[in-house]
């Protein structure tokens, strides 16, 4: 008996993994996403015959569709379910990729981009609030955490993927292989269950119990679970309404709106899309260079977020943040300063690859994760989606800025002046983190949204009394 009950509890937990890496498996392709614009631009750039202009449109297409799949997908995954939304979303990753490896001009490749950026915004909107509402409580907590570095690992992938096909050149392959992995997810979700809470949202008590009998060990478990969610779904979703009504929520919207637009501003995807050439500014002339240098980037991008996964419930929030936002402003600044001074010598290319280096550390051990975790903790259990989609979105639109301004900057402003723009923002963001962020560290949701409606200052809504 006992061992029967045991294997029982086996083939939970494993149902239960497979559910979580395939809900993952949508971070991934929003990494692989993210990184293969960096190593196919330089190729399909000088292929089609594009300007500057032109290219930050290539890379920041993606974020627009982006934003807009994360406004769509709020609607999306409520009324059609978050299952239906991952399905939407990796069709959409299928098309896109194919569309872009097809594209025969930059128009059409700008297109592609637009899909893919709605199946990433839906992606990045879905999965995180899918694997809240599946994983076992035990482990909520580090599920974003491992979101983010799934996001990473993709990056990574990508870089990977287009050094190999930077031999040959084939910009198309390095588009289209991304296919590949997007197929997966499509079948992968296909067998996924719905999530037991929407479900039960609608009024479908008896699925959302069959649904979580495969995913819990026991039947208590299941019972105190879906007593759980009912009493949850007492509190209806209404955070337009709440939005217009009520000042502090107004705080919570903005708080998040402000921390995505901090991660974004950092800079981080300035490296992200745009690390070959990075490295060519540098003094590294070499396509091989440039493109193993950019692969360190993301292997360095994965490595530094497991600091992240350590440090984010043990230090807190808030100094882990302080601290990488220092190393940024740090690295950011004599990065501008060594490119002022111009890079001569071997020493000083490397040591302008270091600081490049420094400054990846800084967010992933820092912004990166912690940005998703806190937006996801600090908005009222009423206005949660409303409050999410409008961060969520933020990250994109400000993503897609800086996505679009980085060439032009260089352009008119000049390499080091461009580094130390970002430079300086880091430390107003220092500033800011001091002044506005709340340390959410071991305390209950429900006690963040008390201290959040009954006015206390927003550095101050985490504290415990
Ligand atoms: C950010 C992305 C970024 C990635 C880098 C994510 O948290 O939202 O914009 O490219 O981290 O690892």
């Amino acid at each position: 008996m006992s061992t029967a009950i045991h294997k029982l509890g086996r083939t939970h937990a494993r149902f239960t993994f497979f559910v979580c890496f395939m809900a993952a498996l949508a971070g991934l392709l929003f990494g692989l996403d993210i990184g293969v614009i960096a190593g196919a631009l330089p190729f399909l750039s000088t292929d089609l015959h594009i300007n500057n202009q032109q290219q930050e449109w290539v890379v920041s297409s993606m974020m627009l569709g982006a934003a807009l799949g994360a406004l769509a997908s709020c609607w999306m995954s409520a009324q059609l379910g978050r299952k239906f939304s991952l399905l939407t979303g990796a069709v959409l990753f299928i098309v896109g990729s194919l569309w872009s490896a097809l594209s025969p001009n930059v128009e059409s490749l700008i297109i592609a981009r637009i899909l893919l950026g709605l199946a990433v915004g839906i992606a990045s909107y879905t999965a995180p609030i899918y694997l809240s509402e599946i994983a076992p409580e035990k482990i909520r907590g580090s599920m974003i955490s491992m979101y983010q570095l799934m996001i990473t690992i993709g990056i990574l992938a990508a870089y990977l993927s287009d050094t190999a096909f930077s031999y040959s050149g084939s910009w198309r392959w390095m588009l289209g292989i991304i296919t590949i992995p997007a197929i997966l997810l499509f079948i992968g979700v296909l067998f996924l269950p719905g999530s037991p809470r929407w479900l039960a949202a609608h009024g479908r008590y008896y699925e959302a119990q069959k649904v979580l009998s495969m995913l819990r060990s026991s039947n208590e478990q299941v019972h105190k679970e879906l007593e759980e969610i009912r009493e949850s779904l007492k509190i209806k979703q209404s955070g337009w309404a709440l939005f217009k009504d009520n000042s502090n929520f107004r705080r919570a919207v903005f708080l998040g709106v402000l921390l995505q637009v901090m991660q974004q501003f950092t800079g981080m995807n300035v490296i992200m899309y745009y690390a070959p050439k990075i490295f060519g500014i540098a003094g590294f002339t070499s396509t091989a260079n440039q493109m193993w240098g950019t692969v360190i980037v993301g292997f360095v991008n994965v490595l530094a977020t497991f600091i992240a996964i350590g440090l984010v419930d043990r230090w807190g929030r808030k100094p882990t943040l302080k601290l990488g936002l220092l190393v940024m402003a740090g690295g950011m600044g004599v990065l501008g300063t060594l490119l002022h001074l111009g890079v001569d010598t071997e020493f000083q290319r490397y040591f302008t690859i270091i600081m490049l280096m420094l400054f990846i550390v800084g967010f992933a051990m820092s912004a990166g994760p912690l940005i998703w975790v806190l937006c996801s903790e600090i908005q009222p259990l009423k206005g949660r989606d409303f409050g999410i989609t409008v961060s969520t979105a933020t990250n994109w639109i400000a993503n897609m800025i800086v996505g679009a301004t980085f060439l032009t900057m260089l352009e008119t402003l000049g390499n080091a002046n461009t580094f130390w723009v970002y430079s300086a923002l880091n430390v107003i963001f220092i500033i800011l983190t001091i002044s506005l962020i709340p340390e959410t560290k071991n305390v209950s949701l429900e006690h963040i949204e008390r201290n959040l409606m009954t006015g206390k200052p927003l550095r101050e809504i985490g504290a415990q009394d």
